[in-house]
């Protein structure tokens, strides 16, 4: 059975300071709780290993936000995902539409990252989603297919069965703008089929698909309460304990 997820992913905020007084503060929120998901956070690089030292041994893990494109060498500033796994992270969300847009992240390239994070035992979080342009002129179903082909589906069975996938429609993200229910569960669906018809309907049945954009207390309930929406990817809501938490427990 797949799982239910909901990661959190701070983008370029908080110090390292403030960094780790949110995450004692969520450790003593979440403590005799009942969680009925996985829960990630996502920080910037330089927190990794002080946040996964104040998670160790309990079953929040900690995620980079990204990784090199290469291995090793001279590469100045980057981050390799060797380096993240030995940090402690488990994940790293690629392919963030902040990227694509900011940083030209090519399909190519990512298929790269993905790759790499495998093969130092890290779980990517894949995000796709189109802007709003390609929304209102109907070509959504086509560009989200194209960026889990042009990235993912080179991939071998087995490397894909460990990915989890993120749809953050680019229009929702930040803006208080979410998609509907109705929108993220007609998506979800739709990128399961896609799943399916590459890699067989087990794969796709046991892969977590999250929502992005715009997730907050007041709409995770109903989001996550669609059968093909397996949790979220969520931005400015996870950056206070207290705004983060009631998403998590709207898992049930
Ligand atoms: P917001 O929740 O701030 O819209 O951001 C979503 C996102 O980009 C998470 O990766």
């Amino acid at each position: 059975m797949r799982k239910k997820i909901v990661a959190g992913n701070w983008k370029m905020n908080k110090t390292l300071q403030e960094g780790l007084s949110f995450s004692n503060e969520l450790k003593g929120l979440l403590d005799n709780k009942t969680i009925n998901c996985e829960v990630i956070i996502g920080t910037p690089f330089i927190h990794l290993s002080e946040v996964a030292k104040v998670f160790d041994g309990t079953k929040i893990h900690v995620a980079a936000q990204n990784c090199a494109n290469k291995e090793s060498g001279a590469y100045t500033g980057e981050v390799s995902a060797a380096m993240v796994a030995s940090t402690g992270a488990k994940h790293v969300i690629l392919g963030h539409s902040e990227r694509r847009a900011y940083y030209h992240e090519t399909p190519e390239l990512l298929k790269d990252k993905v790759l790499l994070a495998l093969s130092n035992n890290l779980t990517p979080i894949f995000c796709v989603g189109e802007v709003l342009n390609e929304r209102e002129s109907d070509k959504h179903f086509e560009v989200v297919a194209a960026q889990l082909k042009d990235s993912l589906f080179k991939l071998s069975k087995e490397d894909f069965a460990k990915l989890i996938i993120a749809y953050e429609p680019v229009w929702a993200i930040g803006t208080g703008k979410t998609a509907s229910a109705e929108q993220a569960q007609e998506m979800h669906a739709f990128i399961r089929k896609t799943i399916s018809e590459k890699y067989g309907e087990e794969i796709a049945d046991n892969t977590s698909i999250l929502y992005g954009g715009s997730c907050n207390a007041g709409n995770a309930k109903e989001l996550f309460s669609n059968p093909d929406v397996d949790g979220g990817l969520i931005g400015g809501a996870s950056l206070e304990p207290v705004k983060f938490l009631p998403i998590i427990e709207a898992i049930n």
